[in-house]
């Protein structure tokens, strides 16, 4: 069972967008609206608005938008229903027991204890590296010429030879047996009982997207197996949805990332100025985080060991940017085998060149299949372009496949014709896109054309929601009916029910939908505006047109739907449509 919707309007209703997101980022007031530097994407410039009265905030650069509830879930890498939780107690209202069996009240508290519990632990690592039992884990920090400033950012801490140590610790703390091994810091040992699981190891908290520690890695102090020991995966740590000092990086204000393998190797590159650096949790490079990078930037620089198995992990995490989107380069850390040791050496500045000469992670990917070929051999020099032909194939969109095929063909110096060929043949072989040149303009100009009914569709749900007085004049002729889009139709269905009742609530029409995309995409039919409107005569006749527009949409769908179609109805719309012209609306100066 979930929330009912009118107590999730009332946590709304308590929750003012303004004041809410103004505790996360400082609002300017902008005109009726307030803006800031958007947190979901890099940037300079204030592109995020809020509006008090639609209660919906909207990032006109990225286009990431919704209400309070989405702001505090994309914010803080909530649920749905978590993010209700943190509003419900920010405004004080009680949520019902058991309003959802994979989100109950119980459930709920318990992750909040387990994060209780990991938080706890840093806090006694951390003082314990600052304490005599510490030594030995701050002279190596030290030897790695870590900073003191350094280690407080990150929170690096030591977990002592003793291990009941800490478990002692977290116990008189409150913590029960179970709560400190669900959290991931203790084991169970059939003869010893509550162990820790962390001994005689510097510790590297891990945070989830909102800055909570939720687990750890811990590093051995020098030559031992493993080297590095992680948390397991619990209720509050997801390896692939998280990533290494992402409460940094998500506010670091720079339009690319650099992604690393290791917690040290982000640690040594925020030291030397590189506050973008990230890395992923213990594991390969995940989709889930190529997912959340891209909520931020478009670009991200890999800086991977330059050794077979960091050039191997280097490539297949490229290939998962790309499949979100996201275009990366590599970053060569040669002679030195990772960011870590390349920083010590040669320094930030060097860095910082490398990054400027990093290469296409794909064309830095054929770079390595060739170094694989005898390229005297005319048999293998073939070889070697069907395999790199084999890998252009992949990319579906075909602009982006014939840039590539542009670029790999200089980089190989083949003609691009013959390159091209061989895509067209790999391809065909192996079914991966109809390469023959098909009428694809005529379905691009149709997916267009949808678009454009989409849009207008959203115009007119915004400036209605921004203008009610428009509803007593519209609603005998436009009806919800009309909206060719499914959810625009949703949407109307739901504002015009509303404004029968004299209630305009767009954020709250945006809860009827859960997925978070949707919610974005429900939040662009209240925030798509006519550029250029300056006042509402504008207004009032631009209305006209859209309403024009969208009945004519209407009509082309009933025709095109292959549906018998009612002649008298038929011809009663397109009469109404040619009426529509005449209708003069009239909004309060
Ligand atoms: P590396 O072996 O490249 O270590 O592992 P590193 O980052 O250079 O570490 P230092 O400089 O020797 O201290 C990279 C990452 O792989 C994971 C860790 O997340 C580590 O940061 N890893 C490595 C493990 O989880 N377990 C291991 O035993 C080794
Ligand atoms: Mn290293």
């Amino acid at each position: 069972m979930y929330l009912e919707q009118d107590i999730i309007d009332q946590i709304q209703q308590n929750n003012d967008i303004v004041d809410v997101i103004n505790e996360y980022i400082p609002l300017t007031k902008k005109g009726a609206n307030y803006v800031c530097i958007c947190p979901f994407h890099s940037d300079t410039n204030p592109s995020l608005t809020v509006s008090r009265s639609k209660q919906l905030f909207k990032c006109f650069a990225c286009g990431e938008g919704g209400n309070v509830v989405s702001f505090v879930r994309k914010y803080d890498g909530l649920s749905f229903q978590e993010a209700l939780k943190v509003l419900a107690d920010r405004s004080g209202i009680a949520l019902p027991e058991n309003y959802s069996s994979e989100f109950s009240k119980e459930k709920r508290d318990y992750k909040e204890r387990l994060i209780a519990c990991n938080t706890e632990a840093a806090r006694y690592y951390y003082a314990s590296l600052r304490s005599p039992r510490g030594e030995k884990g701050l002279e190596y920090f030290k030897k790695r010429k870590l900073s003191d400033e350094t280690m407080r950012q990150f929170g690096l801490g030591y977990a002592s030879i003793d291990g009941a140590e800490c478990i002692n610790y977290l116990k008189s703390q409150g913590f029960t047996d179970k709560e400190i091994i669900d959290s991931g810091l203790g084991v169970y040992d059939e003869k010893k009982g509550l162990r820790s699981k962390f001994w005689n190891r510097v510790m590297f908290p891990i945070k989830n997207l909102g800055g909570k520690v939720i687990a750890f890695g811990g590093r051995v102090l020098g030559d031992g197996e493993p080297k590095y020991l992680n948390s397991q995966e619990t209720q509050v740590f997801n390896k692939s949805n998280n990533l290494y000092a992402f409460d940094i990086v998500r506010n670091c204000r720079k339009d690319h990332f650099i992604l690393c393998e290791g917690y040290m190797d982000v640690i040594a590159l925020h030291q030397a100025g590189f506050n973008n650096a990230t890395a992923s949790l213990g594991t390969a490079f995940t989709p889930g985080q190529a997912n959340i990078i891209k909520r931020y930037v478009k670009d991200v620089y890999l800086s991977y060991d330059s050794d077979g198995p960091g050039v191997k992990a280097a490539i297949r995490a490229a290939k998962i940017c790309r499949e979100f989107g996201l275009s990366c380069k590599v970053i060569d850390m040669n002679p030195y085998k990772d960011p870590d040791e390349f920083i010590k050496n040669l320094g930030a500045a060097e860095y910082k060149k490398r990054i400027d000469e990093a290469k296409n992670a794909f064309i830095f990917e054929i770079g390595t299949i060739r170094k694989q070929y005898d390229l005297n051999d005319p048999d293998a020099n073939t070889r070697y372009a069907e395999e790199v032909a084999m890998l252009l194939s992949d990319f579906k969109d075909e602009v982006t496949r014939t840039n590539y095929i542009r670029a790999c063909a200089k980089e190989m110096g083949v003609s691009e014709d013959a390159l091209s060929k061989l895509v067209s043949q790999a391809a065909s072989s192996g079914r991966k896109y109809n390469v023959s040149t098909e009428p694809k303009s005529g379905i691009h100009s149709d997916d267009k054309k949808e678009d454009g009914k989409t849009r207008v569709e959203q115009i007119m749900l915004t400036y209605l929601s921004e203008y009610p007085a428009l509803y007593p004049q519209i609603k005998n002729i436009l009806s919800p009916e009309d909206f060719v889009d499914e959810t625009n139709r949703a949407i109307a269905e739901k504002l015009f029910m509303d404004m029968d009742n004299g209630i305009v609530n767009p954020a709250s029409i945006v809860n009827m939908f859960e997925d978070a995309e949707r919610q974005s995409k429900v939040t662009d039919s209240f925030t798509t505006y006519i550029n250029g409107l300056s006042d509402n005569s504008d207004v009032e006749t631009a209305v006209v047109d859209i309403i024009y527009q969208i009945k004519n949409n209407a009509m082309e769908n009933m025709k095109n739907s292959g549906k018998p179609i009612n002649p008298t109805a038929f011809m009663k719309m397109k009469k109404e449509l040619m009426e529509i012209k005449k209708i003069k609306i009239k909004l309060p100066k």
